[in-house]
């Protein structure tokens, strides 16, 4: 892992240095629970305000603007209202959740306190992915620790604020990472995403007013209530997106790992060339995947982009979880993109008949053009299926799977060509 120096001051990184933190570390270095102490005498109305002054936008891959979404939350129910972190990190190339969680587990658990407090809910639930046994295990054992000093429970630090917290594991379904999926699965059904409207604010965990959040979204939000909004707002180079952001930089980089960087303060080649090391081997670059491997892929004329929201949109891509993947030159596009495929496919729930369908065909003929068995109408009809996927789902997957075909088919074009019978190998 790769904290950066001197140039920028860095949130978490500088942090994630050893094993997890003790909550000892957490009240000494990191000022734990300081925001906590000062919120609890705030109003949630001050609280939600100075979120949205910091200008935190969801880390999960939307980059839904968090206080936005906190206000949303009805003042009266007459339904319980919950927080749930989002903690399934199941994105193909994002790993940043799992070392927050991991390495300041107090972190995580103050954020969710503060948004119960700002939401009026006393009830919270993480729910992380079933591979990370390890650090479920270490949320468990820091939520003991937040009650036994008071942290969580029937009177947090003395206020008369209730708030219970339990780590919820699911069973590896990427599918459940979807807001709604996750809901349901949360509450024992099929992790099936849910007709939207209502949207979770109205009616999410048990039909109560419910936010969900990622976990480095939940983590910034004691740093935000300790320093304030405008410190936090600061640090985006973008006047719409405040803070750092980890970046998880994985392929053929010489240093892959996690990089903290202020949003939109470098490009996509800067943090390859001048953070990463540059490519393996010293190769060319052949192509970026820069956010997870749903967001479309980018050739490496394109990568002059600052790593924000609205510069990759621009680039007609998506800095969505910030999973950065690099590939070299000599490297096989279109195994590539079939293996992508081959993951959306899988792991379809098969609710929507376009996505279900879609993502096998698209499967299918990447197989047969990788196996040399492409017909010349296969990139065309790739397009079509993708065409016929996007936007027309209940949930995101199925752009999720069509866009990476859509931009490698455009863009690799030759690459698919080659493979074709017949066809000149490029
Ligand atoms: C198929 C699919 C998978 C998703 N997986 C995750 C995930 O693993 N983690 C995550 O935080 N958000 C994931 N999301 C986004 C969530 O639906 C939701 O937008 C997010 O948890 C909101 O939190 P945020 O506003 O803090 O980003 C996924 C979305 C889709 C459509």
């Amino acid at each position: 892992m790769e904290a950066q120096k001197g140039k920028w001051e860095t949130i978490y990184i500088q942090h994630f240095r050893e094993e997890a933190r003790p909550l000892k570390y957490y009240l000494d270095q990191m000022e734990g629970y300081q925001a906590l102490k000062k919120c609890l005498t705030m109003t949630p109305d001050d609280i939600i305000n100075e979120v949205k002054k910091s200008n935190l936008r969801g880390r999960g891959g939307a980059g839904f603007p968090t206080g936005t979404k906190w206000g949303f939350i009805p003042k009266q129910s007459a339904k319980p209202k919950y927080v749930v972190c989002n903690a399934d990190e199941s994105e193909p190339g994002t790993f940043k959740d799992r070392d927050l969680m991991r390495y300041t587990p107090h972190l995580l658990i103050e954020g969710m306190v503060i948004a119960g407090h700002a939401i009026g809910a006393n009830v919270g639930y993480i729910y992380i992915r079933g591979e990370y046994t390890r650090e479920a295990k270490l949320l468990d054992e820091a939520i003991n620790e937040a009650y036994a000093k008071g942290y969580l429970g029937n009177d947090v630090l003395g206020t008369g604020f209730k708030f219970d917290l339990t780590v919820h594991r699911g069973a590896g379904a990427y599918i459940c990472g979807e807001e709604t999926g996750l809901l349901n699965s949360l509450e024992g059904k099929r992790g099936e995403p849910r007709v939207k409207p209502p949207f979770p604010a109205q009616a999410g965990a048990f039909g109560g007013p419910t936010i969900v959040n990622n976990v480095e979204t939940l983590c910034a939000v004691p740093f935000i209530m300790r320093r304030g909004g405008e410190w936090f707002a600061k640090f985006g180079k973008f006047e719409k997106s405040g803070g750092t952001r980890l970046f998880c930089v994985s392929g053929h980089v010489k240093k892959p790992g996690l990089y903290e960087l202020p949003a939109g303060a470098v490009t996509i080649r800067e943090l390859i060339y001048d953070y990463c090391g540059g490519i393996l081997d010293d190769k060319p670059l052949k192509a970026v995947i820069p956010g997870g491997s749903s967001a479309p892929v980018l050739t490496a004329s394109e990568i002059d982009v600052a790593l924000d929201i609205e510069p990759m949109m621009k680039a007609k891509t998506m800095l969505g979880s910030a999973g950065i993947m690099v590939v070299a030159e000599g490297f096989d596009v279109v195994k590539l993109i079939r293996r992508i495929t081959k993951f959306y496919a899988h792991e379809s729930c098969g609710q929507c008949t376009p996505c279900r369908e879609g993502c096998r065909w698209m499967e299918e003929i990447l197989g047969r053009i990788m196996d040399g068995k492409g017909k010349r109408q296969d990139t065309e009809m790739l397009l079509s299926i993708a065409d016929n996927i996007n936007g027309k789902t209940l949930c995101a997957l199925g752009d999720a799977a069509a866009g990476p075909v859509i931009s490698f088919v455009t863009k690799f074009k030759p690459d698919f060509e080659a493979k074709m019978p017949g066809g000149t190998h490029a």
